[in-house]
This record gives C-alpha cells, sequence and structure tokens, in this order.
C-alpha cells in the first residue's frame, strides 16, 4: 500500500511563467521507458478528466518525469492547485510515437509559447544524435519565455524572438526561421511545435523554401489507445489518430483548418466546466 501512496507524487512545483507551471512528478516506470517526443495522459484527482501532456524532461535514476503545463481550462486549473506532497490520481504512459532521431546536419528545433516545453526533449535527442541543433524560443513577450538554460544546454546555439521585442529579436518564429536559412543556407529539417496557428506558419513558410518540417499536434484526446478516434487529425487526405501515429507529423500535409475546428469543438461544455470549478472553490 506504501508503494501505491507514493506513486505520482508531486516532488516538486515551480512556477515559470504566469499561468505555466513545471511539475516533476515521481513516476520510475514512465521515466525509465519514454523517449523523445511522447507523451502521458494524467488524471488529476478521481472522476477529473484525463487531459494528454507531453514529457518535457525526465530522470530515469531518480524516477522523475517533468511536465509543463499551462493553465487553459478546468482541469489544468484543478492541476494548479495540487502541492507538492500530494500525489495525481494515475499517470499513464509513455504514449505515442517517440520523434524519429536520425544524423541530418542542422537542425532547427522551434518552441513556441508553451511549445518550447515539448521542443526541449527532441533537440536533446537530436543533438546526442550528432546533429547540429539551433533552438528557437518565441513568444507573445519576454514574461511567457521559459527554459531559456534548459534549451541552451540541449542546443548548440539558441535564438530568441518576441513578438514585441521585448526580448531577443522582435518578430515571429517564421522570421526566425528566414534568418536562420539566410545565414546557414542548408536546414535539414525543421521542428515546429507551438500554437495550431504558429505551427501552420511555419509549415506554409518552409514548404515554400523546401525545408522538411516536422509538427506536434495537439487535438482533442479522449481514451489515448486509438480506439475513440477523438484525437482524428487529416494528414495528406487520410484520416490519423494523434496519440497512436503521432502526435508528430509532416508539417507540410496537414490540414491545420480542420485541426482548429475540431478544438473548438468543446468550447461550450468547457465554459460549463471553468463555471462549475470557480464554483466549487468559491
Ligand atoms: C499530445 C498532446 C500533448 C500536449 N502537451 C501539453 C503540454 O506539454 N503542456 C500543456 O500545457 N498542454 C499540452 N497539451 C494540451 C493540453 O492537453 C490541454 O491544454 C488540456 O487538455 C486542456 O484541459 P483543460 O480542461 O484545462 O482546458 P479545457 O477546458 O479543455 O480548454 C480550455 C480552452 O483551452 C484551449 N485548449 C484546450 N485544449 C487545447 C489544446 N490542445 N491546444 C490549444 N488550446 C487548447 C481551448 O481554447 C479551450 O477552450 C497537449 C495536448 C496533446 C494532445
Ligand atoms: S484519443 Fe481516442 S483515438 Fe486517439
Amino acid at each position: 500500500m506504501e508503494l501505491l501512496k507514493q506513486s505520482f507524487e508531486l516532488l516538486e512545483k515551480r512556477e515559470l511563467a504566469p499561468k505555466v507551471n513545471l511539475y516533476k512528478v515521481r513516476a520510475p516506470q514512465v521515466a525509465r521507458a519514454r523517449k523523445a517526443g511522447q507523451f502521458v495522459i494524467i488524471r488529476v484527482c478521481e472522476g477529473s478528466e484525463r487531459i494528454p501532456l507531453t514529457i518535457a524532461d525526465a530522470d530515469p535514476v531518480a524516477g522523475t518525469v517533468t511536465l509543463v503545463v499551462q493553465e487553459v481550462g478546468s482541469t489544468t486549473a484543478r492541476m494548479a492547485q495540487v502541492k507538492v506532497g500530494e500525489r495525481f490520481a494515475d499517470l499513464l504512459g509513455p504514449l505515442g510515437a517517440p520523434t524519429h532521431v536520425a544524423k541530418i546536419g542542422t537542425v532547427v528545433c522551434v518552441g513556441g509559447g508553451i511549445g518550447i516545453a515539448p521542443v526541449h526533449p527532441i533537440a536533446q535527442a537530436l543533438k546526442a544524435a550528432g546533429n547540429r541543433v539551433i533552438g528557437v524560443l518565441a513568444a507573445r513577450n519576454t514574461g511567457l519565455l521559459f527554459f531559456r538554460d534548459e534549451m541552451r544546454k540541449a542546443c548548440d546555439e539558441v535564438r530568441v524572438w518576441t513578438d514585441d521585442g521585448s526580448e531577443g529579436k522582435k518578430g515571429l518564429a517564421t522570421d526566425a526561421i528566414k534568418e536562420i536559412q539566410a545565414e546557414v543556407g542548408q536546414i535539414a529539417e525543421v521542428v515546429a511545435i507551438g500554437p495550431v496557428p504558429m505551427m501552420k506558419f511555419v509549415s506554409k513558410l518552409t514548404k515554400e523554401l523546401g525545408i522538411k518540417t516536422q509538427v506536434s499536434l495537439n487535438p482533442v484526446m479522449v481514451d489515448g489507445t486509438g480506439m475513440c478516434g477523438g484525437c482524428r487529425v487529416s494528414v495528406d487526405g487520410k484520416s490519423k489518430f494523434v496519440c497512436v501515429d503521432g502526435p508528430e507529423f509532416d508539417g507540410h500535409q496537414v490540414d491545420f483548418d480542420e485541426l482548429s475546428r475540431r478544438q473548438a469543438i468543446y468550447k461550450e461544455d468547457e465554459r460549463r466546466a471553468m463555471e462549475r470549478l470557480v464554483k466549487e472553490v468559491r
């Protein structure tokens, strides 16, 4: 019984940016098995919904996984209330296909906003495979940036871009790619993770530039096992399930407009869930 009490214990919690928290959770089996690009499905407490979160880092010796979570609705708000020493109801994983890692040359890993967390383990793995990894951290403003030191360790070089110019260069993730392309010449691959519009416009640009691009998709997910069809996305005109076929796909073949529409399906239910949570904590 002691083992059960200790599992999925929250060992460390830190605010990285407004409404963005880092959670270090005890989960030895997941920490040992996980590979770059994979995610877990977590249930914060008994009866709460299950949400997918990328494994931002893991320590197989200490038996911990690190999650970086943006508070956007009721479940992530509930998660933010969990205190160090308490434990999550369950944490299932590692799920999803790992990132394909090979030595291919210069790779640009772009993290937009909360996407900085999931791009981190991919940058680590690509560098370990012998690639030259240029990291791009992009956010609306300096207050929303995090993982600067972690990304500097994971990459050969890191460039920072903000929409308002409050840190690094002023401009968007697409401007960063244009700059690197002009300097480096040959980029073997771009890995872009962030909000859907960011991934859409990065993919549009890299298609024009002829640079292979991987994106990590974040649709509505339900069972995470490929059985329910909830995470369906269209890639190259074919239906794929993000939880088993992804989460990474060729950005040039993803139907981003359909993905945006499907993400908004439960907007009304999400609003009601948030209202219920606010009433509960009053
Ligand atoms: C494979 C995968 C990995 C993910 N990894 C991370 C991660 O590492 N860190 C993290 O913070 N989030 C991650 N997400 C997104 C996370 O699962 C959602 O933010 C979470 O489920 C929202 O739950 P909620 O009940 O708090 O908000 P909800 O009430 O469900 O949503 C509130 C509002 O947030 C927005 N929203 C909800 N889900 C998403 C989404 N998937 N993408 C963009 N906007 C959304 C919508 O506008 C919605 O109205 C990942 C999603 C997937 C599918
Ligand atoms: S979440 Fe059910 S099929 Fe992917």
